[in-house]
């Protein structure tokens, strides 16, 4: 006995020993009654001084494993030693039988489980996260330490289901700026896009349970919808948006409970709608009054081109467009703040739902992230990321031209490119070559509601290094001419 004790560093030394005797006391190793060795013993035992002990054995005390006897020595609580079960006794349950139907299908839809994992050295494009190094850390540090001596008590206490209010008021502003018309608008700060979606969805009643997206689409969203129970009707996209005419065809052919829609830097094809589209789309879902669910999550990461204000703001006063915000691409999605802002009646409905299932977003990040945007930080790094994130956008768009120029490559903007093959090639296949050779990236069927895009692939390029980039691509066009003959 106290031969495998082992000090970590960073963790003071009596909490260590109190949990190290704590351990021995619960697998039974140290009885109910028995004595605990004197406080100098087990100092010399265990290489620690006798006051950790002693500060040790207080704790023990406190945390009702051990009692004192005046003048004779600390010894184990008999109940404390009673815990460990009996192997005969032990109640073990196959909880693969007892899961949701809705678990097995996240299970199921769950690529993360399933995707391919990157071997060291392995040029991944799979991912479209920020690319970390260019976090500014001084800010970010400067920001939470100005918000905690303001009102540090009051950010570790319990907040409101709606959010922090001064985050509220900020992105109010900002949405405003973007040409929304914010009369008879309320927002919601939720744990990023998917928990906003996850809301909305959760509160939007079902009656015809079907929901139009864009073919293809966000695999997240895909995903959340099927876990919803809803039927996915996907409109094929055009170099400048979604088709039109079949989202036409079909709007008169059935009803829908709301259209889930990514009009800017559209994950994966990477497409900004037309101003044009944008009117004519706004025109049909006004027409057969559908819902619109709008993903407004890249649409800084412009590096070309003019503004285009989102859905919301053509919607102008009228209340038929749910607008998810979110700040995972834009600044940093570990702090999981994200917003929704649509009609003040919906809010409401919102605000109980989130209140019911994660009671509101962790004030203190929203408000790190609230004090960050004050000081003007993300205008400064906008403008850093953009420049990083353009120059690789372009290196990635020119390597694609260069080595794979018998494609059909789309991407606006944002952190990704997509690239259509011919029909009847296999972006599986490719993969599997390409992983061979060390580059991997996302297939992009996954992305489409219907089975399609098998010749499809997206291509992340944020995190990439740039020599990479020029390698990864050229591994990429070499292999697939090899497997084309
Ligand atoms: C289309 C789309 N919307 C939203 C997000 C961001 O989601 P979240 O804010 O939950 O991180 C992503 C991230 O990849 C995305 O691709």
């Amino acid at each position: 006995m106290f031969k495998d004790f082992k000090l970590l560093p960073g963790r003071p030394v009596y909490i260590q020993v109190k949990d190290y005797m704590k351990h021995l006391i619960l697998k039974g190793a140290l009885q109910g009654g028995q004595k605990l060795p004197s406080t100098r013993e087990l100092g010399t035992l265990l290489k620690v001084s006798r006051n950790s002990v002693i500060s040790a054995y207080a704790g023990l005390e406190d945390d009702g494993f051990a009692y004192t006897l005046q003048g004779q020595g600390s010894y184990v609580a008999p109940a404390a030693a009673n815990t460990g079960s009996l192997e005969s006794e032990v109640w073990t349950m196959d909880w693969s039988q007892r899961l949701s139907a809705q678990a097995v299908l996240a299970d199921e839809l769950d690529i993360m489980k399933r995707g391919i994992r990157a071997e060291k050295g392995t040029i991944s494009f799979t991912s479209i996260a920020p690319d970390e190094s260019l976090f500014d850390l001084d800010n970010v540090k400067r920001a939470f330490l100005d918000r905690m001596a303001v009102e540090g008590n009051v950010l570790l206490n319990y907040g409101y289901a709606r959010g922090y209010k001064p985050l509220i008021d900020y992105l109010k502003q900002y949405m405003e700026h973007k040409g929304v018309d914010l009369r008879g608008k309320e927002m919601l700060i939720t744990n990023g896009f998917t928990e906003g979606f996850d809301l909305v969805l959760s509160t939007l009643g079902k009656r015809s349970g079907a929901v139009l997206c864009e073919n293809p689409t966000h695999h997240t969203a895909i995903k959340n919808l099927r876990l919803h129970g809803f039927a996915l009707t996907g409109i094929p996209m055009e170099r400048d948006g979604l088709q039109l005419e079949a989202l036409e065809q079909a709007l008169a052919e059935r009803e829908y409970d709301c259209a889930y829609l990514v009009p800017s830097y559209h994950n994966p094809t990477g497409i900004v709608m037309s101003p044009e589209k944008r009117l004519g789309l706004m025109k049909l879902m006004a027409e057969y009054k559908v819902p619109v669910i709008e993903d407004g999550f890249n649409e800084e990461l412009r590096y070309s081109g003019s503004h285009v204000a989102p859905l919301i703001a053509a919607a102008g006063s009228g209340n038929g467009v749910i607008y998810l915000g979110s700040f995972s691409k834009v600044l940093f999605p570990g702090l999981r703040v994200g917003w929704v802002l649509a009609d003040r009646q919906l809010i409401d409905a919102l605000e109980s739902v989130k209140r019911a299932r994660t009671i509101h977003t962790s004030t203190l990040d929203q408000s790190i992230l609230y004090q960050y945007l004050l000081g003007g930080n993300l205008e400064k790094y906008l403008k850093r990321a953009r420049a990083e994130y353009k120059r690789k956008y372009e290196l990635t768009l020119a390597c694609c031209k260069e080595h794979i120029s018998y494609t059909t490559v789309s991407g606006d903007g944002g952190l990704h490119l997509f690239v259509t093959f011919a029909e009847g090639f296999s972006t599986r296949e490719l993969l599997a070559a390409c992983r061979e050779r060390g580059v991997i990236f996302t297939a992009g069927d996954i992305f489409f509601t219907n089975g399609e895009g098998l010749n499809t692939l997206r291509l992340g390029f944020s995190r990439v290094a740039e020599a990479e980039i020029r390698k990864g691509i050229e591994i990429i066009g070499r292999t697939a001419k090899e497997m084309m003959g």
